[in-house]
């Protein structure tokens, strides 16, 4: 036979790219790549889908309220926190890539595997807040590369953001999505829950050079800096030129309001203030992967004065000041700050 005849016929894909097909594409331009990245990175995937069906019947499937238990936060737990940790770590576990988890529901980080090469840090279930209200919620991840620090492998996810090879966030909302980064670029995905797979839906998402909304808790105006308050005035002034007064836009979901930065433009704040002095904010899981994505859609994160990505985490649930989005927006952030 023919093998010719074998091969496809030219026809337009009637097929998107799914998730793995993109994945399994990124790892081809990579030399010597065994494929556990990959496998990881599909895990995480399906992680995502799981807690997508149980979000969207949380209501339903008695997935609202409270364990009744209190993180190492110190906050009430939900539900779909718990839940959404326990899929992670498991998934990661059984993928036998992962060799530990550090998670904001965990106290400690988990050693879930001596011989896998990635640690993964997340945010299973961030906007907790918005959980019984059906505003959207997200899951956020970011991949570091495991090494033990004298042979103890659970310092290894106190690592700053430069080292992180692989970030994303999932958005549970009109429809769930998946912003992901290996490094090249972010790149966007859809659900379709009909099929129970994520299709590439925004290809090398960028973060526009400046935007015209700013993003903040408002109601934290008494307890910021004044520097804070000045840059805040600035951005509700009227001025033509300078394209003032911003709009204002807020969620309280953290991946909701960085997700609409992103692929609009402009500036979402989370500064230090009298209530939280170090931020609210925890750099390992919220700031540094949302850091990361940022940064390679062309768009900026900071502190307020140095890179998110450089900063060198203590303790696994480190808080930090956040101010993420659009490059210019974020210098003049930066300029009140050092002003
Ligand atoms: P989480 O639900 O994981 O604790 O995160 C909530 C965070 C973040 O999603 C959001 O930006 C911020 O809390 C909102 O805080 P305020 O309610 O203080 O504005
Ligand atoms: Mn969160
Ligand atoms: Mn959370």
């Amino acid at each position: 036979m023919n093998h010719d005849s074998l091969s496809p016929p030219a026809f337009p894909s009637v097929v998107g790219t799914t998730l793995e097909a993109h994945i399994m594409a990124g790892m081809r331009g990579a030399p010597g790549a065994t494929g556990e990245f990959a496998s990881l990175l599909n895990a995480i995937g399906l992680a995502v889908r799981i807690i997508h069906t149980r979000v969207r019947a949380a209501g339903l499937a008695d997935m609202l309220g409270y364990t009744g238990e209190t993180n190492v936060q110190g906050e009430r737990v939900q539900k779909l926190d718990a839940f959404a940790n326990e899929v992670l770590c498991t998934v990661l576990e059984r993928s036998g890539r992962c060799a530990m988890v550090a998670s904001e529901e965990l106290e400690q980080a988990h050693v879930l595997s001596e011989t896998g090469k990635y640690i993964v840090c997340f945010d299973p279930l961030d906007g907790s807040s918005n959980i019984d209200v059906n505003i959207s919620i997200g899951t956020i991840f970011c991949v570091l590369r495991a090494q033990s620090a004298g042979g103890r492998l659970y310092e290894g996810a106190l690592q700053p953001g430069n080292k992180i090879v692989a970030a994303g966030y999932a958005v549970y909302g009109s429809a769930t999505t998946l912003s992901l980064s290996t490094g090249h670029g972010v790149h966007g995905f859809t659900l379709d829950p009909s099929v129970g797979e994520f299709f590439l839906s925004h290809s090398n998402i960028r973060c526009p050079e400046r935007g015209n909304t700013y993003s903040i808790n408002e109601g934290n105006f008494a307890r910021w800096d004044d520097r804070v308050k000045k840059w805040n005035a600035f951005l509700k002034t009227e001025d033509k030129e300078r394209g003032l007064p911003y709009g204002h836009r807020y969620v309280g979901s953290l991946v909701a309001d960085a997700h609409r930065t992103l692929m609009k433009g402009g500036i979402f704040a989370y500064p230090a203030d009298k209530k939280s002095p170090a931020g609210k904010l925890r750099l390992l899981y919220e700031a540094n992967p949302m850091a990361y994505l940022f940064e390679q859609a062309g768009g900026a994160a900071t502190n307020g004065t140095d890179r998110i990505l450089d900063i060198e985490p203590k303790g696994l649930h480190d808080r930090t000041p956040l101010i993420l989005g659009s490059k210019e927006d974020v210098k003049t952030y930066r300029d009140f700050m050092l002003g």
